[in-house]
């Protein structure tokens, strides 16, 4: 079995592993019941963690997404009329939530897991934030204007999700949904540590009002570029990774979407 110590500390707090063909699952404590929060994948002595299986985010990535992420948030964000009560669905550590700041009246960051809150008044001060699912939003009727979620939507059952959104949004009200990934050279990443199966989100099911693509140039030096990547792909080889990001210089492309849905 692979040294656990080897996946970006994602590990630690492991109370049961097993490896089940290519796969590694790894059990860890939430806070009341253990549940599975990972699988990392197995190949070879290489290995790694991608998306999460429950979609549910946790203490080990509270760090990395707090503090390693680039600020593409706000570019994002100024795109789209922001107006009133704010709900940001899956806000993770609050980057999200804290790009709406000046724009909203009110914010309110929701998330499954406290523990992915932890620097949440670091990151977004002004921010109002609520543990919760998105399938089952735990707000009033008619509380928000816009809802957003960047990238978070991948994780949610989308059906049960934009019944909530329905029923917590005043009329007229609009889902936000937007993501990134650093391209073009996020190909060749891909194809050293593919995204699980299923965690693509098809927008243009969602039929979208409005859905553009476009890119966002953000400027980071080499170390802020990997440890950014480590926290899309915990384990990674920091070596293989230092080697690429070497090749592409200070101005980081990500390639970015943002739709406007009608619940
Ligand atoms: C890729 S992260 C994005 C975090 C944040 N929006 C950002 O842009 O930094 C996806 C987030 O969705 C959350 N998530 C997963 N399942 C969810 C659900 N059912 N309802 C709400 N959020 C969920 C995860 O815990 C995680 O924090």
């Amino acid at each position: 079995m692979p040294a656990l110590d080897l996946v970006g500390g994602l590990l630690g707090q492991a109370q049961h592993v097993t490896v089940e063909g290519q796969r590694l699952l790894v059990v860890v404590d939430g806070h009341h019941k253990p549940q599975l929060l990972y699988t990392a994948h197995v190949c070879g002595n290489d290995h790694w963690v991608r998306q999460i299986p429950t979609g549910v985010y946790g203490s080990a990535q509270a760090a990395g997404y707090a503090f390693d992420r680039p600020p593409v948030h706000q570019h994002q964000v100024a795109r789209f009329a922001v107006r009133g009560r704010v709900l940001d669905v899956g806000c993770g550590a609050g980057l999200s939530a804290a790009a709406l700041h000046g724009h909203a009246e009110v914010v309110v960051g929701l998330e499954p897991n406290a523990g992915m809150l932890a620097y949440r008044r670091q990151v977004a001060p002004h921010a109002h934030f609520v543990v919760g699912r998105a399938e089952q939003l735990p707000f009033a009727d008619a509380a928000f204007d816009m809802i957003t979620a960047a990238g978070s939507l991948n994780y949610v059952d989308l059906d049960l999700f934009f019944a909530e959104a329905r029923r917590v949004l005043r009329p007229g009200g609009v889902v936000v949904v937007y993501d990134f990934w650093p391209g073009p050279w996020y190909e060749i990443f891909e194809r050293r540590y593919p995204s699980a199966p299923g965690y693509a989100l098809d927008i243009e099911a969602l039929r979208p009002r409005r859905y553009e693509r476009f890119d966002v140039t953000v400027s980071m030096d080499h170390e802020a570029s990997l440890r950014f990547m480590l926290t899309e792909c915990a384990g990674a080889d920091p070596g293989w990774l230092s080697e690429q990001l070497a090749t592409l210089g200070p101005d980081f492309v990500f390639h970015s979407y943002l739709a406007e849905i009608v619940p």
